[in-house]
């Protein structure tokens, strides 16, 4: 039996994807290189924005002409699959199974008992251990940075978001246990960790979340710690303090603002101002100028003025965020934000979000340029160049370098190389080998 994920959406769902992987593995199936090789496949999916449920129903679409033709199991797992459960089946009958986020572990037993040809599986409960998954099981993609949980689920109520409702609420797993993970990970060679949760520094496993990295850091062989994702309210002088100060933690820090309009903001109820955003932002003190700073933004949200998304861009020319993500106002089912009227046209949030790109494009542009002529360290992440002949690798401040290395040269995979910053574009950095 061979089976093949598919997975969308953010690292959490990126890592649940090895996770499930590891779990079926473990059964004995093969991992297959394509769907089409596969005798089972997995839809590990992504519901934040309507258009990532486009791309599931329409790969659903796919593979129901692929059932036609030969014999195959097809499960969804993730976040659409905790948020739509049983009418999964009704939209699409020929899936054969559906596993919620909060119960991984079930994976084997659903994938028997859709073999033994029972119809329309399924487990969304919640299990309130799923995040102490065995680290031994997890079958890890061949990545640089390797992705580990500290907690999962998210007791914020943003009145936009899905996530509480397909991740249930916070479960921090043990700090003992992370480390231990880490310690695995580190002997095995691995420099790299991210350490992943909705809201990482709400973290609550025995330690605060600055210990948590302190002690991280600690382990021999780890070079540099990255963590995502971060709620502004739970940003504190503590954390800031080792951001700054401990030079195994990545200088990186994707912190979402959303809004630069307080009115919008409480809408939104993320119980923060720009204020207080910029007040927290301030904790990093004389160390801020070497932490990349990124953030997200939604825009369009109901009720948005024109003096509201004005404040917005305000906002992100006083911060000059290295870089941004920003998306159009996707209304959610179930969440609050759906009871405020939205009349904006979609074709204004189309150019606001233009508007907010452009400026984006070119502080980002800006930033880049700043490390025009610095000697850098990069970690590789290929073991083959490019077709073009460069090298990917990515910088502490998650930069991403294309490394020119004189031809025939092999690089260390997973290890840091220094490099001289020779280009800079908005999209990436070109780089020579010191
Ligand atoms: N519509 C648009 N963007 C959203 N995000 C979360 N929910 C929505 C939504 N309903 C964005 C936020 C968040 C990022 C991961 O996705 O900016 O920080
Ligand atoms: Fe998508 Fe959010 Fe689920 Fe991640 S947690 S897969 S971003 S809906």
């Amino acid at each position: 039996m061979k089976y093949h994920i598919e997975t969308w959406g953010c690292q959490m769902n990126d890592h649940d994807g090895e996770k499930l992987s590891g779990l079926l593995s473990a059964e004995g199936y093969e991992l297959a290189a394509s769907s089409a090789e596969a005798d089972l496949v997995l839809l590990n999916t992504c519901s934040i924005r309507e258009k990532a449920v486009h791309k599931v129903y329409s790969e659903l679409g796919r593979l129901r002409q692929e059932k036609l033709r030969r014999p195959l199991l097809v499960g969804v797992t993730g976040c659409l699959a905790q948020q739509e459960q049983a009418a999964l089946f009704k939209r699409a009958p020929h899936i054969d199974f559906v596993l919620g986020t909060m119960a991984l572990q079930q994976l084997p037993r659903l994938v028997a008992e859709a073999r033994a040809g029972k119809a329309r599986v399924m487990d969304t409960g919640e299990y309130p251990d799923n995040h102490l998954f065995p680290p031994a099981v997890t079958r890890r993609r061949e990545l640089a940075k390797a992705l580990v949980t500290i907690t999962e689920g998210c007791d914020h109520a943003c009145t936009y978001c899905i996530v509480p409702t397909t991740r249930g609420p916070e479960r921090h797993r043990p700090f003992a246990d992370v480390l231990a993970e880490v310690r695995g990970l580190a002997a095995a060679g691995t420099r790299e960790v991210e350490l992943l949760g909705q809201n990482v520094n709400s973290y609550a496993g025995g330690c605060s979340f600055a210990e948590l990295l302190e002690r991280v850091s600690e382990i021999e062989g780890i070079e540099w710690i990255r963590f995502t994702t971060s709620h502004p309210m739970n940003f504190n002088r503590e954390l800031a303090q080792v951001l700054v100060t401990n030079p195994k933690v990545a200088p990186f820090l994707h912190l979402p603002l959303q809004s630069g309009s307080d009115r919008v903001l409480r809408l939104m109820r993320r119980e923060y101002t720009v204020a207080e955003y910029l007040e927290r932002l301030g904790y990093l003190g004389a160390g801020r100028g070497r932490i990349a700073l990124s953030t997200d933004f939604i825009v369009g949200f109901p009720g948005e003025t024109d003096a509201d998304f004005e404040a917005t861009l305000r906002v992100l020319d006083e911060v000059a965020f290295d870089g941004s993500f920003s998306f159009i106002y996707s209304p959610r089912p179930g969440t609050p934000a759906l009871r405020l009227r939205d009349d904006l046209p979609m074709t204004v949030k189309a150019e606001r979000l233009a508007a907010l790109q452009q400026r984006q494009t070119a502080l980002t542009r800006a930033s880049n340029e700043r490390f025009l002529g610095r000697e850098i360290p990069v970690r590789v992440e290929m073991r083959e160049p490019t077709e073009h002949g460069w090298w990917l690798a990515h910088s502490g401040e998650w930069k991403t370098i294309h490394l020119a290395v004189g031809p025939g040269r092999q690089l260390p995979f997973g290890e840091l190389v220094q490099a001289r910053i020779t280009l800079a574009s908005p999209h990436f950095l070109g780089a020579e080998l010191v």
